[in-house]
């Protein structure tokens, strides 16, 4: 299980997990955060759990979070004066962490459109976003980001739509939990101070898997197959057809599969 007193020793790492909240159970870490973002939590205010019963995951999919085996943690950001247009470099700055977290500790990871986090090839972390508008100003965000670490993360193998990998596989050394909170705290800490200057949205081309392959988009009404080109300034995806045509493709409820997988 976590340590709260060890996580406290870690915190605030920048202006991030100043106030903090760890439960050893919880349903959704998620939903603490939106219930505290909603009622004055501080910018940067944290949430973290040992277990999550009812974790949740992006298009209403669900997020297990074992006892003792993963990262589950919930930041409340409350950035000021962003612009509605960048909003969308929130939803890829924690995939970000995760990957220069783990670049780190000398592991390969790539993001998945929009910000699944794959190692070898399987969906080692995943990164949830729930903003709070009033019109086009952002009061709140939320992101979530959970990630797979021991083996015994990856339960219920149902509920994966793709393969899934966790950290420990991918080193010979025990993974110490705090230790990656607090490096992926760090980079977010880095990242968070330059919301709003486009430069996540490089990075995130940098670091998109399947780029220049065929991959399949599918959901939300479409299903098309081309060549995966990167990401445009406002994150949508762009897909080269045969036809030479590309298409640009926002977030909301797509799923991307490299051609050879589905
Ligand atoms: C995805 O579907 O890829 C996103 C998964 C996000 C899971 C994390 S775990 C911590 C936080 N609390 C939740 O209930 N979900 C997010």
């Amino acid at each position: 299980m976590l340590n709260k007193r060890r996580l406290q020793s870690i915190l605030p790492v920048g202006r991030l997990g100043d106030v903090f909240r760890y439960y050893n159970r919880i349903g959704s870490t998620n939903e603490v955060a939106l219930e505290m973002a909603q009622t004055g939590a501080q910018d940067g205010t944290l949430v973290i759990a040992d277990e999550q019963t009812a974790g949740r995951g992006r298009a209403g999919r669900t997020w297990s979070t074992p006892a003792g085996s993963a990262v589950a943690m919930s930041l409340v950001l409350k950035p000021e004066n962003l612009a509605a247009k960048s909003a969308g470099e929130l939803t890829v700055m924690g995939a970000l962490a995760v990957v220069e977290a783990l670049e780190a500790h000398g592991v390969a990871a790539k993001i998945k459109w929009p910000n699944d986090v794959l190692l070898s090839g399987g969906k080692a972390a995943g990164v949830l976003v729930e903003n709070g508008w009033m019109e086009d100003k952002l009061l709140y965000t939320v992101m979530g980001i959970g990630i797979n670490v021991h083996a015994a993360s990856i339960q219920n193998l149902e509920q994966f739509d793709f393969p899934a990998a966790c950290l420990e596989d991918e080193l010979t050394e025990r993974v110490d939990r705090t230790e990656l909170i607090k490096d992926v705290l760090t980079v977010l800490d880095e990242r968070y101070a330059q919301l709003g200057s486009g430069s996540h949205m490089t990075a995130w081309n940098d670091k998109m898997a399947y780029r220049g392959e065929s991959v399949t988009v599918q959901g939300a009404g479409m299903n098309s197959t081309g060549k995966l080109v990167g990401v445009s300034e406002n994150g949508q995806l762009r897909l080269q057809l045969v036809t030479g045509e590309v298409l640009q493709i926002g977030v909301g409820g797509h799923n991307l599969r490299p051609v050879d997988k589905i």
